[in-house]
């Protein structure tokens, strides 16, 4: 996604006032076995397409133990394009059409989802 300066501006003003941005070095298909905290937004740039169906299709069931409750699951997918099962998701990206038109490359597919 193009970046927005505004929104890069107003981001990196909140690194500095309590924000926390924690990279983990781990499998996906680890999550659940590795006792980790809970978060409220995780981006998955180009990460899913390189899953097999059958854990693209378990993606959201798989992050839900580590994520709060409204957290927002951010997914570009390349060709591979999986569904995950929404149980107790909902997927938002028809709310964010205008912004996700505006990316630039037009090979990605994004998608957003938010658990309820
Ligand atoms: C094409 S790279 C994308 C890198 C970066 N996120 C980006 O958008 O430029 C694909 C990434 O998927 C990661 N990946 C593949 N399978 C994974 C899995 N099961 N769990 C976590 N990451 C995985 C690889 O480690 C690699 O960093």
């Amino acid at each position: 996604m193009r970046p927005v300066k505004k929104c890069f501006i107003k981001l990196k003003k909140k690194l500095n006032d309590g924000v926390f941005v924690e990279y983990k070095n781990l499998s996906l298909k680890e999550i659940n076995s590795t006792a980790i905290d809970k978060y409220d937004f995780v981006s998955l740039s180009n990460v899913p397409s390189y899953l097999s169906l059958e854990e693209q299709r378990d993606l959201l069931k798989n992050l839900d133990s580590i994520l709060n409750s409204g957290a927002v699951v951010i997914v570009r997918y390349y060709l591979n394009v999986g569904a995950p099962l929404l149980d107790g998701f909902s997927e938002v990206s028809t709310l964010h059409q205008k912004l996700i038109d505006e990316e630039k490359v037009q090979m990605y597919q994004i998608k957003i989802y938010k658990k309820n």
